[in-house]
């Protein structure tokens, strides 16, 4: 691959992908993708990636392989950056990213009570970095690591493969993990996230990505307007501290309920217990699947701007996330403080606490065995 500096941006060529000349600035036509050498975190060197493909454009960052912006189209064709994160390396790496913005999550998206689970009958015990569990991977998960980055040519795509090794018992977890995680942008304002993994030991594993959307363009307010559809007819009741009772309950008659599209606004200051325990929505949903292949799990739209979200996945549950927590406190992207419900999290994922669940899908993963496992979130307008 031949690569030049322009404008301290260096310009990947060889992919015959017909890069256009100006990719680092403009969404082009074709498809491109360019990167540029954005800072280092503990004398780790960082890249942040930019792709594009026709008026649809994602910078992704190797630091925590984070979604740091996604910029797609309203109805009138007007860009904007509809995922919530910092315009800087050192906003993710300085405030610790305690929301995850747009991070890949592992190596267990969500919590596991008091951070520990039996395999093998051994007992292993994680961090305890979300007072009395431990959330998303412990002090220093897959969002905090420094991932190596190759460019992937498609046809009509453009694609970004992501890989790291997590060392047998890196934050606790057994087995030395590789992981690889590969964004690719398709032709028609699509972001798919391919995910595989091996291990050399029996291990528990639950990946997913960590991103905020705002449809109306990030920093512009709450998302109570948008609609959400879930096509889940059951969820996973928590306890106060958020982990799963073990039962599945029924969302019917109660405000979990989103088989219809509904404003998240609607409900989301409900007395329910649910809803007490999370601050708001913050739960995994159980989808009704029909198999093991891609199928629409949610869809959330916003009337103002005509922007819309359809996320497909092949996980058998995904987290709705309102932004309950975020406070004020952080400065996003365009310079404007999130506070609480200014974005919301759609993580596609296995159930939390499945390691103390043995009624819940399986995220035991064996040497010899491949975890496989797809996400796609669709933008469109109507
Ligand atoms: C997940 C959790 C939330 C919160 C966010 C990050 O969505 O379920 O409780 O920890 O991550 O702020």
């Amino acid at each position: 691959m031949r690569t030049f500096a322009r404008a301290g941006v260096v310009v990947l060529l060889g992919l015959g992908l017909g890069l256009a000349s100006s990719s680092s600035s403009q969404a082009g036509a074709k498809p491109s993708i360019s990167k540029e050498a954005y800072g280092s975190v503990g004398g780790q060197a960082v890249d942040r990636y930019t792709l594009s493909n026709g008026k649809f454009r994602v910078r992704i960052l190797t630091y925590g392989g984070i979604l740091q912006t996604v910029e797609t189209p309203d109805r009138h064709g007007r860009l904007a950056n509809v995922t919530l994160g910092f315009g800087t390396l050192g906003g993710y790496v300085t405030s610790k990213n305690p929301a995850y913005f747009g991070a890949l999550i592992g190596r267990y998206g969500n919590r596991i009570a008091k951070g520990k689970f039996t395999l093998g009958g051994q007992t292993y015990q994680l961090a305890i970095n979300n007072d009395p569990n431990s959330l998303h991977g412990g002090n220093a998960g897959f969002d905090k690591r420094v991932w190596t980055a190759t460019p992937v040519a498609g046809k009509n795509t453009v694609a970004l493969r992501l890989s790291y090794v997590s060392p047998n018992g890196e934050e606790g977890y057994p087995g030395t993990l590789r992981t690889t995680v590969t964004y690719t942008i398709t032709k028609d304002r699509g972001i798919r996230i391919d995910y595989h993994a091996t291990t050399d030991k029996a291990t528990v594993v639950n990946l997913t990505n960590h991103a905020y959307w705002n449809l109306g363009g990030e920093g512009t307010g709450t998302i109570d307007d948008h609609k959400l559809q879930l096509r889940a007819s059951r969820y996973t009741p928590v306890d106060s501290t958020l982990i799963p009772t073990g039962k599945l309950a029924a969302v019917a008659g109660t405000p979990m309920d989103f088989r219809k599209a509904t404003a998240i606004g609607a409900r989301n200051r409900s007395s329910f217990q649910q809803i007490v325990y999370g601050r708001g929505y913050d739960h995994n949903w159980v989808l009704d699947r029909h198999g093991k292949g891609l199928e629409v799990a949610a869809r959330v739209s916003d009337a103002a701007s005509g922007r819309t979200l359809t996320i497909s996945t092949t996980e058998p549950g995904i987290q709705f996330y309102g932004g309950n927590f975020l406070d004020g406190t952080l400065y996003g992207t365009s310079g404007r403080a999130y506070r609480q419900g200014d974005g919301l999290a759609l993580e596609t994922q296995h159930f939390p606490d499945s390691p103390n669940h043995a009624n819940f899908p399986s995220t035991v993963l064996r040497p010899g065995q491949v975890l496989r496992s797809t996400t796609v979130y669709q933008f469109g307008t109507r």
